[in-house]
Order: C-alpha cells, then sequence, then structure tokens
C-alpha cells in the first residue's frame, strides 16, 4: 500500500457568514460551522485514500470565539492519524475580518472518517509520511484520543 504525505490531502476552505447562517444572538449558528467543518474534513481523508468515506466520530469540537455577519471563514483541515481504514482529521476554524485583516482562531474539531470499498465494507488506507516535528506531534495527540475513545467505546454499555 502506497505511502501519502499530509501535503498530499490538505484542504483549505471559505466561505462568508451571511445573515441565513446566524443564530437569535446574530453570530454563527454552531450547525453551519459543523457542517462546513465536516464538508471540509471528508474532502481531505477522501483526497487521502482516493475512495470514498464517512463520518464515524467526532471529538473535541470546540467553539472558541464567535464568527459575525460580514467574515470571512477560513476552515483548514489536514490529516493528523491513520488506522487501517479509518483517517483522523483536524480541522481549525478562522474568522477573518476583511477590514481590519483581523484572524481569528474560533473553532477546532477531530473527525474520524472510515474508508469505504465497493461493497461499502471498511477498507484499507495509505500509510501517512509524517515529516517534520508538527506533523509527529499531532500524530501523538491522535494516537492518544484514539486510544482512549476505543478504551471508552468498549467500557460504555449500550
Ligand atoms: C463506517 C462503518 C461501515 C464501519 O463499520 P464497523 O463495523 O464499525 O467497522 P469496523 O469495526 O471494522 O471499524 C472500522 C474502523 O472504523 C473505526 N471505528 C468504527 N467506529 C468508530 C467510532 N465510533 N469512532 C472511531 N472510530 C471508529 C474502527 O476503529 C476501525 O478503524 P481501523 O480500521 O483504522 O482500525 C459503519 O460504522 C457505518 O456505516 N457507520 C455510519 C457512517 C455514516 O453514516 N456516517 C454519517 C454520514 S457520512
Amino acid at each position: 500500500m502506497k505511502t501519502k504525505k499530509v501535503s498530499d490531502s490538505k484542504i483549505e476552505m471559505r466561505e462568508m457568514v451571511m445573515p441565513h447562517h446566524t443564530n437569535p444572538q446574530n453570530t454563527i449558528f454552531g450547525g453551519t460551522v459543523m457542517s462546513w467543518i465536516d464538508i471540509a474534513a471528508a474532502m481531505c481523508a477522501a483526497k487521502h485514500c482516493n475512495k470514498p468515506v464517512v463520518t464515524v466520530h467526532v471529538d473535541e469540537l470546540h467553539f472558541i470565539s464567535p464568527i459575525k455577519v460580514g467574515e470571512h471563514v477560513l476552515i483548514k483541515a489536514s490529516v493528523n492519524f491513520v488506522g487501517n481504514s479509518s483517517i483522523v482529521v483536524g480541522v481549525k476554524v478562522q474568522s477573518e475580518n476583511p477590514y481590519f485583516n483581523e484572524i481569528k482562531t474560533t473553532t477546532r474539531a477531530f473527525l474520524t472518517f472510515v474508508a469505504l470499498d465497493s461493497n461499502g465494507k471498511p477498507t484499507q488506507v495509505p500509510r501517512l509520511e509524517i515529516i517534520n516535528d508538527e506533523e509527529q506531534r499531532r500524530w501523538d495527540n491522535a494516537k492518544i484520543r484514539v486510544e482512549a475513545a476505543r478504551k471508552l467505546r468498549s467500557q460504555l454499555s449500550n
């Protein structure tokens, strides 16, 4: 199975906050941000494995600061970790005020996808070639989260 680099599948997606994206506080509705995160992360995972992917888990979704109408939203997604058929994608969302060039990190999340074969069954994904300390740090952190989530799933009864 071939190896891929993080840079082979990085995604950057941009949106602008329109009035129909907002909540009663006139800032962006969290569900809209979650949808953009899922789309960017899914594109990233599919680019890594060149196969259809489905979301199986969302981890540590943190809303750090609100985003206002008219602000630009930058959604950055990159592969952090891979298992046999699973791909963990880290997503960072930033708001950009186009009038003051002010950039803020507003949301972070980690999503797990599973690659599917033509029968809809989990299938192997390419290994990830780590080339720098930052990618290694993200890999190590993702591994801790994956193992903790697996342990939790096995401990909790349905
Ligand atoms: C994806 C799916 C086919 C996997 O089936 P499954 O029977 O759980 O498959 P497996 O037990 O063989 O697990 C496959 C991989 O997914 C991982 N996985 C499964 N459930 C998981 C979960 N809740 N969280 C994190 N990882 C999970 C497993 O650890 C395994 O990873 P690995 O191959 O890298 O070791 C099935 O869970 C599914 O169809 N889920 C619904 C997906 C969906 O509809 N998403 C929303 C729309 S995109």
